[in-house]
C-alpha cells in the first residue's frame, strides 16, 4: 500500500495518458484557436512558424520542464513550491497565483459565449426559435453581449461546470474529464478542418497562414515578431501561471519528466496549427478578412457558418463545441492551480485540506468577477474603462498576461536550481538526454527571451510603437 503523503491529500494522476490529456488540455485553449492562426498570418507566416518552433524548443520546453520538476520535487502548488526554495521567493508564487485567478474572469465569460453559440447553432439545425435564424452575425453578437442577464447566466453556467469538475479531484474529476474531452476535441477539429480546406477558395487562407514573408523581420521588425511569438508561446503553453507546477506535483515519481516536457508543447503547437487550418481557409473562402480575438471567433466564423447553407449549423455546432472543450479544459486547470495553493495553506496549518469547500469558495469569487466582466459586454455597455484599454477583458489581461506572467516565468528561470531539475529528470535511472542543452538555455536564452516578452507586451498593450 502506498504511503499517504502530502501529495495524495490533494490528489494524484492515475495514468500517464490521463496526465498528458489534462496537461495538454490546459495548454490547448482559446489562445490556440483565436490567437495563433492570426498572429502567424500577420507576422510572417511560415517564417513566424519557424521562429515560434525555435522558441518552443529553446524556451518553452525548458520552462515547462523546470515548472514540472519544481512541482514534483516539492509536492506543492506554486506558492508553497517557491517557499520551499526560500521564504523570500514567496512573492513569485503569489504573482503566479493571481494571474490565473484574473484570467478566469474573462475566460469564464468567453466559455459562456461558446455555450450560447453551440446551443444557437444547434437551434438552427432544428429550425428552432432559439437559433440564430439567419440574423447578421455582428448584430447577433451585439445583441447577446449587451443582454446583461443572458451573458451573466451563461458565464455562471461555465463557472459552475468548471467547479463541478475540479471538485471531483485530480484523478476523479480533472483526469477523467480530460481523457474523454481531449480526444473528442481532436476529432471535432479534424472534421471542421476537412470542411474548411475543401471550401472553394480555401487556398487563399492557407497562403495567408503559410506563405513565408520575411519582410516582417526587416529593420527592428524582428524584435516585434519575436515578442509576439514569445508572448503567444507563454500564454499558449500555460507557463508562468501555477498550473504546470501543480500538475507536476500530482505526477507520480515513476513518470519521465523530460518526455512530458517535450510532448506537451509539441501537441499544443500541433493543435494551434490545426486551428489555423480549421479557421483561416473558411474565413478567406467566404470573402472575409482575418482578425483575432472574440471578433474572429464569434462574428467572422459565425458568418462563415451562416453562409455554408444547410450543413452550416452542424459545422457551427461542432466548432463551438470544440472551442468550449478547449476553454473548459483550460479553465479547470486555471482553477486547480489556485486551489492547490489554498490546499497547501490548509496542510501547513496541520489540517486535512477540504478540496470541495476550497474549490467552491474560489468558484464563488470567480462567479463574481466573471459576472462583472460579462456585464461590461466587451466594452459595449458604456462602463468606465481602465489603463487605456477598451474592454475590461483587455484591462485584466494586461495585468495578467502582460505583467504577472512574464515576470513570474522570468524569475522561474533564474531562481530554480538546475540541480533540482536534474534530480527530478533522472529519477529511477532515467537519462536526462537534453541536460547540456537545458543548462545552457535556462541560463542564457530563457531569461533574455522573457525580458523581451515583457517589453513586447508593454509595447502592444500601451501602443508605444517601440518596435515598429
Ligand atoms: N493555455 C491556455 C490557452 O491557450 C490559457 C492559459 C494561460 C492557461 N495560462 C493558463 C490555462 C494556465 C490553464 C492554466 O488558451
Amino acid at each position: 500500500m502506498e504511503q499517504l503523503n502530502h501529495e495524495n491529500h490533494k490528489g494524484q494522476f492515475g495514468s500517464r495518458f490521463g496526465f498528458m490529456m489534462a496537461a495538454i488540455g490546459s495548454a490547448v485553449g482559446l489562445g490556440n484557436l483565436w490567437g495563433f492562426p492570426y498572429k502567424m498570418g500577420a507576422n510572417g507566416g511560415f517564417a513566424f512558424l519557424l521562429l515560434y518552433l525555435v522558441l518552443v524548443v529553446f524556451v518553452g520546453f525548458v520552462i515547462m520542464l523546470t515548472e514540472l520538476a519544481l512541482g514534483r520535487k516539492t509536492g506543492k502548488g506554486v506558492v508553497g513550491a517557491y517557499e520551499s526554495l526560500s521564504k523570500k521567493y514567496a512573492f513569485i508564487g503569489w504573482m503566479e497565483a493571481i494571474a490565473p485567478w484574473l484570467i478566469l474572469s474573462f475566460y469564464s465569460m468567453l466559455g459562456g459565449y461558446c455555450i450560447k453559440y453551440a446551443l444557437s447553432n444547434l437551434g438552427d439545425l432544428f429550425g428552432a426559435s432559439w437559433g440564430i435564424g439567419g440574423m447578421d452575425s455582428g448584430e447577433f453578437f451585439g445583441e447577446f453581449t449587451t443582454n446583461m442577464v443572458q451573458t451573466v447566466i451563461f458565464s455562471l453556467i461555465f463557472v459552475i461546470l468548471t467547479v463541478i469538475i475540479v471538485r471531483g479531484g485530480v484523478s476523479g474529476g480533472i483526469e477523467k474529464f480530460s481523457a474523454v474531452a481531449m480526444p473528442a476535441l481532436f476529432i471535432l477539429l479534424v472534421i471542421v478542418i476537412i470542411r474548411s480546406v475543401t471550401l472553394p477558395g480555401a487556398s487563399e487562407g492557407l497562403a495567408f497562414m503559410f506563405k513565408p514573408d520575411w519582410s516582417a523581420f526587416e529593420g527592428t521588425g524582428w524584435i516585434k515578431v519575436l515578442s509576439v511569438a514569445g508572448g503567444q508561446m507563454f500564454f499558449s503553453l500555460s507557463l508562468g501561471m501555477a498550473i504546470m507546477i501543480a500538475y507536476g506535483s500530482y505526477l507520480p515519481k515513476d513518470q519521465n519528466l523530460e518526455n512530458s516536457a517535450l510532448v506537451i508543447p509539441f501537441a499544443d503547437t500541433l493543435v494551434a496549427i490545426m486551428a489555423g487550418l480549421a479557421t483561416m481557409p473558411a474565413v478567406f473562402a467566404s470573402g472575409f478578412q482575418p482578425g483575432q480575438g472574440p471578433g474572429l471567433l464569434f462574428i467572422t466564423l459565425q458568418t462563415v457558418f451562416n453562409s455554408m447553407g444547410g450543413f452550416g449549423p452542424l459545422f457551427g455546432f461542432f466548432f463551438y463545441s470544440l472551442v468550449f472543450i478547449a476553454a473548459i479544459t483550460s479553465s479547470i486547470a486555471l482553477l486547480e492551480g489556485i486551489a492547490a495553493v489554498a490546499m497547501d495553506k490548509a496542510i501547513e496549518k496541520g489540517k486535512k485540506p477540504n478540496r470541495k469547500k476550497i474549490v467552491t469558495i474560489l468558484g464563488i469569487s470567480i462567479a463574481i468577477t466573471a459576472s462583472l466582466v460579462s456585464l461590461d459586454g466587451l466594452g459595449a455597455n458604456g462602463f468606465p474603462q481602465f489603463f487605456g484599454q477598451s474592454t475590461w477583458l483587455d484591462a485584466i489581461d494586461l495585468i495578467a498576461e502582460g505583467i504577472l506572467m512574464p515576470l513570474g516565468a522570468c524569475y522561474c528561470a533564474i531562481v530554480i536550481p538546475t540541480s533540482w531539475v536534474n534530480e527530478e529528470a533522472t529519477l529511477n535511472g532515467a537519462q536526462f538526454r537534453t541536460k547540456t542543452f537545458y543548462d545552457f538555455c535556462i541560463k542564457f536564452i530563457a531569461p533574455v527571451m522573457m525580458v523581451m516578452v515583457l517589453l513586447g507586451q508593454m509595447d502592444s498593450f500601451f501602443g508605444l510603437g517601440m518596435f515598429s
